[in-house]
């Protein structure tokens, strides 16, 4: 086969959340996809990023008060992390939030303007009067115009599945201040899809999409193309758009060119060719690994906005399904929406590896993690199967046979055929048919056993005279082993370094197994993975259920927390007290004439009697808040508060350190 280049992606998470298993879903089948390249002997690039801007990630931002850079900074630290952990082996791993993708978006966003393919035209869109910004669907809520349910999102009921838009919402409210949404114009630039009606429609019929997808392209062509809204209003976290002051793009504009800016990064530092890759003329491959509710993104606007700015378009895109977890949707409550760093806590993650590519195929229908069926199939196929042949024969080697496989290991045409299977589970690798692929390894699996248990190793070698047949038959075992883990090394690439040690080899190639391993010395045999338990599943399902009590119950006291705005917005000050009077027909209150500078004065009844007499208080200097409104009391107009600490027994009011003076502001 000529040597191929080839560069793929998966769909870039977004920075606001953690990693849970349906994401992996995706990583995990391009990781086994690229690993298979690169096992061929292709040169296969696999870059992927954080997609760090939008309103969510910016509220999220404002909401822990910090910086959207220093959220997004933490947020792919941990990402990178759970993805090392899962063997996800990316070439490069950025952020949209880069200079590349500044510089790339920006350029784009050029092209397409200069050929005309930018429009503008004034909106009207939700606006929140408070945080003085406009509201995405999602950030209103309100009653459901169909049903009535309350507190539905802007576009679509979860109650009874109407959909509708955010002003059709009754009662509506902004989701950011609770304020009511009111309706604001705003001028919005949009790429002009019609145009490229005619070559999309060529493009998607020329065999870049599976079946599924090109029927449901068909759809979306017959209810007709619309112009794409790529700009959004300040405030915004983002790119500003060219030349355009308070205008960024819309976060899925630059998202699909963080492929391209990850890239860019790996071509600086690695030296290869950027424009080999995505010239017009190009003859490398390019292929998108994405779940099903982005195609319309990848296999309309994506391709089009590389044909208006003069690019290549993808090779192909490859969508798959959503995961349900026990045959439902994931979900907090049940203990299944499972985060990668739980599972990763009591769970090897080769294991979800295997499971996941024994479910699945090149199709866009769900996958399901039944965990029962997790247990089982980890279990009976990687520890029953396939450990057990290099763990039932490699201890004979080892002591019987100085650690060495006998001079003549293939017996029959056993090993032949093994090897034989080789191109046509390459080429459902290839097919990303990976359920299929495991099926013929696991009954090759089943083959190796049934001749272990036909020639009973553990019986000959209390026979007399048959020492070097039982050498030949775990030597070819364990050469048989060799061939199913090159087949599995894709999907179990820790394994396949363990076995790589234990046979004494460099690495496990689809090329070297033409020639079975003679004469050869092995190391002793360490177990490779041991068998899912009960109650490591019990622990995922119980501190799943944890980390969503515990976001609650940080939510809870983010609920009882101030922002520093909000502190802000008490003006304290230091006031001296002029005079201080008993109230007629008041037990409890004193009056103070309060000098707060400026040659300003407050009367303030302070509820100090029980503590104070008028004369140790005046002329002493204390602390008031100045902006408290005006309260009426039975003895007159109360006009700000004096700050004092008490235990409900004594009470001390509070004074400054010496040198201040009245109408000081406090900060
Ligand atoms: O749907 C998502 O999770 C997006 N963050 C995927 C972006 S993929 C790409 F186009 F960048
Ligand atoms: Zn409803």
């Amino acid at each position: 086969m000529t040597h191929r280049k080839i560069l793929v992606t998966s769909a870039l998470p977004y920075a606001n959340g953690e990693i849970h298993l349906g994401h992996l879903l995706e990583y995990i089948q391009t990781d086994i996809w690229v690993r298979f390249q690169k096992m061929m002997g292709n040169e296969c690039h696999f870059v992927c990023a954080d997609d760090a801007h939008g309103t969510p990630i910016m509220l999220k931002a404002n909401e822990l008060g910090i910086a959207p850079e220093e959220l997004i900074k933490g947020v792919s630290e941990r990402h990178q992390a759970d993805f090392k952990e899962f063997s996800i082996g990316f070439s490069q791993y950025h952020s949209t939030h880069s200079e590349e993708n500044k510089e790339i978006s920006a350029s784009i966003y050029n092209k397409l303007n200069d050929s005309g393919f930018i429009k503008t035209r004034t909106i009207s869109q939700a606006f929140d009067p408070e945080k003085k910004m406009f509201l995405p669907d999602r950030f209103i809520k309100g009653d459901c115009p169909k049903c009535g349910a309350v507190e539905q999102y802007g576009d679509n009921c979860e109650v009874c599945g109407a959909t509708y838009s955010p002003t059709e919402l009754k009662n509506a409210k902004s989701a950011v201040s609770g304020a009511t949404p009111i309706t604001k114009d705003s001028e919005h630039y949009f790429f002009d899809l019609p145009q490229f009606e005619a070559q999309l429609k060529k493009w998607t019929n020329a065999g870049h999409l599976q079946d599924e997808v090109s029927n449901k392209l068909a759809e979306w062509f017959e209810q007709g193309l619309q112009q794409w809204d790529i700009s959004r209003d300040a405030p915004y976290f983002g790119f500003q758009i060219p030349n355009v002051e308070g205008k960024y793009f819309y976060v899925w504009l630059d998202a699909p060119i963080g492929y391209m800016a990850s890239f860019k990064k790996l071509c600086t530092e690695q030296g290869v060719n950027f424009d080999e890759y995505f010239n017009k003329d190009s003859e490398t491959e390019l292929y998108h690994f994405i779940g099903k509710d982005i195609v319309y993104f990848h296999s309309l606007f994506w391709p089009a906005m590389l044909m208006g700015a003069d690019y290549r378009t993808p090779t192909a895109i490859f969508a798959h399904g959503f995961l349900t977890v026990n045959g439902q949707k994931m979900s907090k409550s049940r203990g299944t929406f499972i985060q990668a760093r739980t599972y990763l806590e009591s769970l090897n993650p080769e294991c979800l590896r295997y499971y996941y590519a024994y479910k699945l195929n090149n199709k866009i229908d769900d996958i399901d993690l039944n965990l029962e069926d997790f247990k089982q199939r980890v279990n009976s196929d990687l520890v029953g199967k396939v450990v057990n042949i290099a763990s039932r024969s490699a201890g004979f080697i080892v002591k019987k046979f100085n650690k060495t496989l006998s001079a003549y290991a293939i017996e029959g045409d056993l090993y032949n055929e093994f090897v034989a299977k080789g191109d046509g589970i390459a080429k459902l690798y290839e097919a990303r048919q990976y359920n299929q692929a495991m099926r013929e390894i696991m009954k090759l699996a089943d083959k190796a056993n049934q001749y272990i248990d036909e020639h009973k190793p553990w019986q000959m070698v209390k026979e007399e005279g048959k020492e070097a047949q039982v050498h030949d038959v775990t030597s070819l075992a364990i050469n048989l082993f060799r061939v199913l883990m090159t087949y599995l090394k894709p999907v179990l690439p820790l394994m396949a370094e363990q076995v790589e040690a234990f046979l004494n080899i460099d690495v496990l190639t689809w090329n070297d197994l033409q020639h079975p391993l003679t004469k050869h010395k092995i190391n002793k045999f360490k177990p490779l993975m041991s068998r899912i338990e009960d109650e490591q599943i019990a622990t995922v399902i119980k501190s799943s259920k944890q980390t969503i009590v515990a976001e609650v119950e940080t939510k809870e006291e983010e609920d009882n927390m101030i922002q520093i705005d909000d502190f802000t917005k008490i003006d304290l000050r230091i006031a001296k007290i002029v005079k201080a009077n008993t109230v007629e027909g008041a037990d409890k209150l004193l009056q103070l004439t309060l000098d707060i500078g400026e040659e300003k004065t407050r009367n303030v009844f302070a509820g100090i009697k029980a503590h104070y007499t008028p004369e140790d208080l005046e002329g002493r200097l204390t602390v008031m808040v100045v902006n408290l409104a005006p309260r009426k009391m039975k003895f007159g107009i109360s006009e700000g508060m004096v700050l004092a600490a008490g235990n409900g027994k004594s009470l001390h009011i509070l004074s400054p350190d010496s040198g201040a003076q009245a109408g000081m502001k406090i900060s």
